[in-house]
């Protein structure tokens, strides 16, 4: 593909600072770049796919900005090859992507061949130009005819899962990096059957526990196929983790700060790291407690080789009386266009927290860390200092959690590309690479120069 030759780097090298990088600096340390199936590759009608809940959801009015949909994004379907490039051209060592459930199975759960064939491609595309592949069984589109059974709420769907992921790694065995089972389960569950802030869009508190009983459920049982299919990969899950802060010191806002952690992070760790869930949880959640089968607990502790953690911002908390807390917005602080504090000390903090908390934690990988913005500039050039000085500050907390001992052995950026950001439609834009939805037309921002420079100078060692 044609793209402009970069600029002048030598101000743009700048990613990551001495003396703290060491670490990130090792060439084992590897860094990459996330998009996710429904947020890029559009073509929703090709080669047998079926509908998503993501699809269903888009078409009902009042769910998406705009009422905006997946139903061509960034059409990556049909240029994947140009996006890979894209990545070579950064110089990344891995991409992290999903599959497309619908795309892939049919009802009966009988592979679909057209669909299949897709991801073999691009992995083989990848192969090609020496690019490591982490690939993410759901990120979240679930394929319609289940919801239409229950979804998440009905246990038989845990099964479905493993079928397919079963399916996969049979299929793609040998040509994938790591497997993730579920991107950010706490976001399945609880935004899409507690607040109805996504697909499905159920709210019920004790829908949203029960649904994140089952995917975790799902997570536990794929986990053996995974290892037998494919012996190589590793495998873990990715979840979403923020920090809490307590707006004042006293011990009411301190422990409005912890519930918020139980609420926000526990609740998918605690099951996957020490096989309960936090008791508290159910107190603040109102009685929520899920339906757990004798066993499910060993299932869903069943060891993983990684942790993922996407990684964005903060939360600051005050007590709300007993088992409650409320969100403080403060003034006058750094926000990304998603309305996130700017925070990266919040990454070192947690991480080190997340060290000294559990004693199983596995290797760790920052699957997420990125920021949305209205990135300025003259054509052709796209001038997203802030999102720059974003990465760069929190790669340098992620090196001082490592220089503390903390196992973090990956980094990826979300998002390569502009794309589709859920309920807010294309609005938000986490891409290093801008994209122009009326044409297609990739522009690589200042920040994904920066990174490539920063790749290139690690790689001449
Ligand atoms: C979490 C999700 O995994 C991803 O799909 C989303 O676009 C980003 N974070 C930003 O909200």
């Amino acid at each position: 593909m044609d793209l402009p030759p970069p600029p002048n780097l030598a101000s743009l090298s700048d990613l990551v600072s001495p003396p703290a990088d060491s670490a990130m600096r090792r060439r084992e340390f590897i860094f990459g770049a996330g998009t996710s199936s429904y947020q890029i590759e559009g073509a929703v009608h090709e080669d047998g796919r079926l509908e998503s809940i993501w699809d269903r959801f888009c078409a009902t009015p009042g769910k998406v900005l705009r009422g905006e949909t997946g139903a061509t994004a960034c059409d990556h379907y049909h240029r994947w090859q140009d996006d890979l490039d894209i990545l070579e051209r950064l110089g990344l060592d891995a991409y992290r992507f999903s599959i497309a459930w619908p795309r892939v199975m049919d009802e009966a759960g009988r592979p679909n061949a057209r669909g299949i064939d897709f991801y073999k491609r691009l992995l083989d595309g990848l192969a090609e130009r020496g690019i490591r592949a982490f690939v993410t069984l759901y990120h979240w589109d679930l394929p319609q005819h289940l919801e239409d059974r229950g979804g998440w709420l009905n246990r038989e769907t845990a099964q479905r899962f493993t079928d397919y992921a079963d399916l996969m790694s049979r299929e793609l065995a040998g040509r994938v990096a790591a497997w993730t089972t579920h991107n950010e389960p706490w976001c399945a569950a609880y935004l899409g059957y507690g607040d109805g802030h996504h697909a499905p869009g159920h709210k019920s508190t004790r829908s949203a526990a029960q649904a994140m009983h089952h995917l975790l459920l799902g997570h536990g049982l794929a986990l053996p196929a995974l290892r037998a299919n494919d012996p190589k990969a590793r495998q873990g899950i990715v979840a979403n983790v923020a920090p809490g802060y307590a707006d004042t010191d006293t011990a009411a806002d301190r422990n409005a700060a912890r519930l918020f952690e139980t609420f926000q992070n526990r609740w998918v760790l605690d099951p996957l790291l020490k096989g309960e869930y936090p008791a508290e949880l159910w107190r603040l959640r109102d009685d929520s407690e899920p339906v757990v089968a004798p066993g499910d607990m060993d299932i869903i502790q069943r060891p993983v080789d990684y942790l993922g953690l996407n990684f964005y911002s903060r939360a600051v908390l005050r007590s709300a009386g007993p088992d409650r807390f409320d969100w403080v917005r403060r003034p006058d602080v750094e926000r990304t266009t998603m309305d996130w504090e700017v925070y990266p000390q919040g990454m070192q903090d947690l991480l080190e927290a997340l060290d000294r908390e559990y004693v199983r934690l596995p290797p760790l990988y920052i699957t997420e860390n990125g920021m949305s913005s209205d990135d300025g500039g003259d054509a052709g050039e796209v001038d997203d200092r802030q999102r720059q000085a974003y990465i760069k500050r929190h790669f340098a907390a992620c090196s001082r959690a490592m220089a503390n001992g903390v196992d973090v052995r990956g980094y990826f950026i979300w998002s390569l590309l502009d794309n589709f950001e859920w309920a807010f439609g294309y609005e938000r834009r986490f891409g290093l690479v801008h994209v122009d939805f009326d044409t297609q037309q990739r522009t690589l921002k200042r920040s994904a120069l920066a990174y490539a420079d920063f790749l290139r100078e690690r790689a001449a060692g």
